[in-house]
């Protein structure tokens, strides 16, 4: 399955895009060096266990670290468990380190999908950090974004020349194509008064085959007053229909159409492997006909309800979840 990775300068609003794609706030943001060790999250998704009670999200949606055995189910505890890993391994003083926090949220409003949040892309080291501090931070995100099997978001600023953009020269490096790389425009609240970015958002500045996508994350005033990531994504809308440049794009723009952008560009994505599980399938199929054939001659032959049994265990095998099953069904029905 394909990963997603954040590449940008320090600050440019990765996480804070990321915690937004997400859907809850857990992801320290800030100022600063904040995001110091890769962390790779993993979204399953989890049904909900109890229908008749489809608010008591707490229950339903929780996270587990790899390296503690317990179930956080207070995502504010997740926050200060990623903070208190990140002093554990990288210092109290700015330092970073390759080592990822490994985090999973089960919860029923995700797709399966692996999300890689990484440090920033600086220049100049400060507090513990070594001289080489902007080629150490370079080759941690090369070893994520460089897969090919990882979709890039390549995370700027609004208010900084896109001509300065770090993290469009680096995923161009590894996707000189521009196939797998998403460009996202932040900050766009904080444009200096007349100016506007239509031009990046249009195309018509930087090309990318997938695109640029304006979003307006939660400024650091928000984040201290404690603004709810749904008060934050209706200011969003708000901002893109009343912003007298941007009122004609609004709807390819913000946090929504990025999340669905996203999915659409990871289905794509494993069409392009499906020759690859086609193939897989069929060596699944035989194996299921051998276990058919064990059953019997009433089970070959006449019992549907057995071979769809053993279709979906074959399936369930192969995909792990069965919400990936139904994808990958939808896809070679297409
Ligand atoms: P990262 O270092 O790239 O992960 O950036 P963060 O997500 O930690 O954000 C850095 C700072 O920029 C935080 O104070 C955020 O509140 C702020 N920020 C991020 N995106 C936006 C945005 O779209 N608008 C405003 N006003 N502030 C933002
Ligand atoms: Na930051
Ligand atoms: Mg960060």
């Amino acid at each position: 399955m394909p990963q997603l990775a954040v590449v940008g300068s320090q600050s440019a609003g990765k996480s804070s895009v990321l915690e937004t794609i997400v859907g809850r706030d857990f992801l320290p943001r800030g100022q600063g060096i904040v995001t110091r060790r890769p962390l790779v999250l993993q979204l399953i998704h989890t049904p909900v266990p109890d229908p008749s009670s489809p608010n008591s999200t707490s229950y339903t949606e929780w996270g587990q670290f790899l390296h503690i055995d317990k179930r956080f189910t207070d995502f504010n505890e997740i926050r200060k468990e990623i903070e208190q890993e990140t002093y554990r391994v990288a210092g109290q003083n700015k330092g970073i380190s390759k080592l990822p926090i490994h985090l999973r949220i089960y919860s029923p409003n995700v797709l399966d999908l692996t999300l890689v949040d990484l440090p920033g892309l600086t220049k100049i080291p400060v507090g513990d950090q070594p001289s080489d501090i902007e080629r150490q931070i370079r080759s941690l995100v090369l070893d994520y974004i460089s897969k090919p099997n990882c979709v890039i978001l390549s995370v700027s600023a609004a208010n900084v020349d896109l001509a300065n953009s770090e993290s469009l020269k680096l995923s161009r490096s590894v996707d000189p194509q521009g196939r797998r790389t998403i460009g996202v425009l932040t900050k766009l609240d904080l444009m200096d008064a007349g100016t506007n970015a239509l031009d990046i958002l249009t195309g018509r500045v930087y090309p990318l085959k997938l695109g640029f996508i304006g979003v307006v994350n939660r400024s650091q005033q928000d984040i201290i007053s404690d603004k709810s990531l749904s008060d934050a994504l209706d200011a969003e809308v708000e901002f893109f229909r009343s912003h007298a440049a941007y009122r004609n794009i609004a709807h390819k723009n913000g946090t929504k159409y990025l999340a669905r952008t996203l999915n659409q560009v990871l289905m794509n994505h494993i069409r392009e492997k499906l020759p690859d599980m086609k193939a897989r399938l069929n060596t699944l199929m035989g194996q299921a006909q051998q276990e058919l054939n064990s059953f019997g001659d009433a089970a070959v032959y006449g019992d549907a309800n057995q071979v769809c049994y053993v279709f979906a265990h074959m399936l369930n095998s192969m995909f792990n979840r069965e919400q990936q099953g139904a994808l990958i069904l939808r896809l070679m029905t297409q």
